[in-house]
């Protein structure tokens, strides 16, 4: 595939484009929630109940992502930049690589594990998260629990990365969506809306989208860190 100098190529990535990286998947072959209920560790309601577990699951995802380094499919979309009109990397994925990689413009949809927020939401202290303990550190402004800043099932996404988003999604050329189940809301919708404005859609992954989904124009099947060096 050749991408044109005048391409605007908006990227949507999942667990999948992080697996080569050792940070493991929701779903699929190796997935976490093959193991372990989403509603007893990734929801709000979870973190109303014990906030003190789910901050240490989530500060375990925290230390392997520490470790982690981008791989082949990171740097390929990073590279990207400068030989088309523009790239916006969506991601659903909390860990950070694609700024690693070299991306320039990342919109984090389900937040990120590099920063904190209290889990009392009338409450808008958020710091810089800290090499942590077994404890949640205490809000300096509310004294309730911290937790890191991620989007749970039952929350919303962040306003400006979702309007952010949907602005990338309207204005590009060129969708890909890469190592993503596609199950997940908004997210699961963007390929459609990318087909809406116009623009052509890829799916690069390693299974195909169960249900199929009719907006996607092109599925690639594999892994991202051996197709996107190569198609990019
Ligand atoms: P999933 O784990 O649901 O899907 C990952 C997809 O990547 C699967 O379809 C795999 O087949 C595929 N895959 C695995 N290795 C791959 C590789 N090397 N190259 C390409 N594809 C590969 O991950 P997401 O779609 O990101 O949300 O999941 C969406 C959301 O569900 C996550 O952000 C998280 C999760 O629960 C919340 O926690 C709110």
């Amino acid at each position: 595939m050749s991408l044109p100098e005048s391409a605007r190529v908006t990227f949507l990535t999942g667990a999948g484009i992080s697996v080569a990286s050792g940070i493991r998947p929701f779903r699929g072959p190796g997935g976490i929630w093959n193991e372990i209920d989403p509603d007893e560790w990734a929801t709000a309601a979870a973190m109303q109940r014990d906030p003190t577990r789910c901050w240490r699951a989530h500060r375990e995802l925290a230390k392997i992502v520490e470790t982690a380094q981008p791989n082949a499919a990171h740097r390929a979309i990073a590279e990207l930049e400068g030989k088309v009109a523009s790239v916006t990397v969506i991601t659903q994925n909390v860990d950070g690589l694609h700024a690693r990689a070299g991306s320039s413009k990342v919109i984090e949809i389900h937040g990120g594990l590099s920063s904190l927020r209290c889990t009392d939401d009338a409450c808008s202290e958020r710091v810089d998260a800290m090499a942590a303990g077994e404890e949640p550190p205490r809000c300096a402004r509310c004294g309730k629990p911290m937790r890191f800043d991620l989007v749970l099932f039952d929350e919303l996404l962040p306003a400006v990365a979702e309007r952010a988003a949907r602005d990338a999604l309207r204005a590009c050329t060129h969708f890909f969506a890469v190592g993503t189940s596609g199950v997940v809301w908004p997210a699961a919708g963007y390929a459609r809306e990318a087909d809406f404005a116009g623009a052509k859609t890829i799916l690069v992954n390693l299974e195909p989208p169960d249900p199929p989904n009719p907006y996607f124009h092109e599925v690639v099947l594999g892994r991202a860190e051996e197709i996107l060096p190569r198609i990019l």
